[in-house]
């Protein structure tokens, strides 16, 4: 595992005292690890926007239908997974090794909880590879140095940003940490976004007071975006069909819509 500091030290970076998105998600998603204040701030947000726990589920089935769709149907056999989160049930080495067990995955999060759970993430097949890095996405080329180690760069990968981008909470900044990421991966690499709006059409007005609240309370800050900013992060790519929808509707069309965008574009 890359940058395992040692465990005392981890320890000391894990705060109990405030809510951590990590472990809400975590919460949000049935998992066991979460803390009292993470439930509580769980609880709280729900109460503002009642379908977040259906939020957390799509966005989880969104990854699945994806990964399988690049590592069946795109060929992909390397996947970048930036704001990976506690694993759960369909992490995306399992999926994407399901398919072709060669599959090279690397993780990235800077939950310190995260990390003492990533080795529950290092549990590929001998035929292919998975690497845990705690690492900040604000710096991309630090990623992209200690993903180097892992994967070929000179061969597609799938970038995937999980819900991550939201942590961003400059839009111009969370554009060029995507075109860094994205300049260093070669024609047929990927990009996997998910990214919770306001936008009406999709039940986003819950998100205004869920997040003002998660603001006042919890940790990292998080932001809203529109369509049209949400589409702006896959600018120069060609969007897979069904293009810029509701994650639970992305090759699901029967699904109910959930106020968080889904997309995958592919780079020419
Ligand atoms: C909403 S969870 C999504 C987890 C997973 N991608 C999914 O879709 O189920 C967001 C994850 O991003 C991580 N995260 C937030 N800000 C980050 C940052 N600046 N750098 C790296 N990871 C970050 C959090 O720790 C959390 O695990």
């Amino acid at each position: 595992m890359t940058d395992l500091p040692p465990s005392e030290h981890l320890h000391d970076r894990i705060r109990t005292d405030i809510a951590h998105n990590a472990r809400v998600w975590n919460y949000w998603l049935g998992g066991k690890d979460n803390y009292p204040v993470d439930r509580e701030v769980g609880d709280r947000v729900t109460a503002f926007h009642p379908s977040i726990g259906a939020v957390a589920r799509a966005d989880r089935a969104f990854l699945g239908r994806a990964v399988t769709h690049l590592a069946r149907e795109a060929g992909v056999r390397q996947f970048l997974d930036i704001g990976t989160g506690l694993p759960t049930a369909d992490n995306t080495h399992e999926v994407a090794q399901r398919v072709a067990p060669d599959s090279r995955i690397v993780y990235v999060d800077n939950d310190p909880i995260v990390l003492t759970h990533a080795r529950a993430l290092l549990t590929g097949t001998a035929e292919g590879a998975t690497e845990y890095v705690d690492a900040d996405a604000h710096a991309p080329e630090r990623i992209l140095e200690a993903a180097a180690r892992t994967l070929d760069f000179s061969r597609p990968v799938a970038v995937l940003m999980l819900g991550i981008l939201n942590f961003v909470l400059d839009t111009d900044e969370a554009r060029s940490i995507v075109r860094t990421l994205m300049d260093a991966v070669p024609s047929g690499s990927h990009l996997v976004l998910t990214h919770p709006t306001y936008d009406a059409d999709l039940g986003g007005e819950a998100n205004v007071a869920a997040m003002e609240f998660w603001n006042a309370h919890a940790t990292p800050p998080i932001t809203a975006r529109s369509r049209a900013e949400f589409a702006s992060f896959l600018d120069g790519l060609d969007l897979l069909d069904p293009g810029i929808v509701s994650c639970a509707r992305w090759r699901a069309p029967e699904a109910a819509e959930v106020a968080q965008f889904g997309a995958v574009g592919r780079k020419p």
